[in-house]
């Protein structure tokens, strides 16, 4: 019996759609790597806030990214993330590092840099790479591209049902906030968030946690299958 390929996997999609939640699940039953790109966006930028530059002067974050050491280690969990050898896997969640990290990853430099370390990655295959432009821009060649999204309604309900015990927050404050990533995630000008035409889109809406999960499998598995018959 021949072992299946061990693929590249793209997904994308808007925020809130549970890409990083899902993706971990997915990968752990593959065993394959997950790699959370929008974590290496958040290290970059809490890295400039420590730094006390301003995230948005873009000479000063070019600056910076020559002199940073970024690495991604997978734990049994998912990974764990370090900017010169400090662990900030915490620390990139803060809602310092959401109200900036738009800012940062609008950015050209801070694009190349961490695409050229994301392609590393994802060379050896077995990866699952999730973020906004994995299947246009960093792995346009993946065998296998996800766009997992569901509606505004649905994304903002699952965030607030998150965030309501720790934060007092309206559904509709959360609402607005996830209407205005999507609105900056596609309509920027360095690598904005699109569905690619090969790329099968996930809707789910009306799908639970573990559909979801299923579906994703369920295509991943065809796909490596395939790749090696
Ligand atoms: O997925 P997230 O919320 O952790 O992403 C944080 C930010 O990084 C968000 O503003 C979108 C951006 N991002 C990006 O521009 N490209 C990616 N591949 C991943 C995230």
């Amino acid at each position: 019996m021949s072992a299946s390929k061990r693929i590249s996997i793209a997904v994308d999609g808007p925020a809130g759609a549970g890409k990083s939640s899902i993706s971990k699940v997915v990968a752990k039953k593959l065993g394959y790597l997950y790699i959370d790109t929008g974590a290496m966006y958040r290290a970059v930028t809490l890295a400039v806030l420590r730094a006390g530059a301003n995230p948005a002067d873009t000479d000063a974050v070019s600056h910076l990214l020559s002199n940073l050491t970024l690495r991604m280690e997978p734990t049994e969990e998912a990974f764990r993330v370090y900017v010169d050898d400090n662990d900030v896997t915490d620390a990139i969640r803060t809602q310092e590092v959401n109200a900036n990290v738009s800012v940062v990853a609008a950015q050209k430099a801070v694009r190349q840099y961490l695409v050229a370390q994301q392609r590393e990655m994802a060379l050896a295959g077995g990866v699952i790479l999730d973020g906004r432009d994995i299947g246009s821009v960093v792995l346009p060649n993946a065998d296998l591209k996800i766009y997992l999204t569901a509606s505004v309604e649905t994304r903002a309900k699952r965030r607030w049902l998150e965030m309501k015990d720790n934060e007092s927050v309206s559904l509709d404050d959360v609402k607005k906030s996830v209407a205005d990533r999507d609105e900056m995630d596609k309509n920027r000008e360095e690598s904005p968030l699109v569905c690619v035409p090969d790329a099968v889109v996930i809707e789910s809406d009306n799908l639970t946690f573990d559909e979801t999960v299923d579906a994703m499998l369920k295509l991943a598995t065809d796909v490596a299958n395939k790749a090696e018959a």
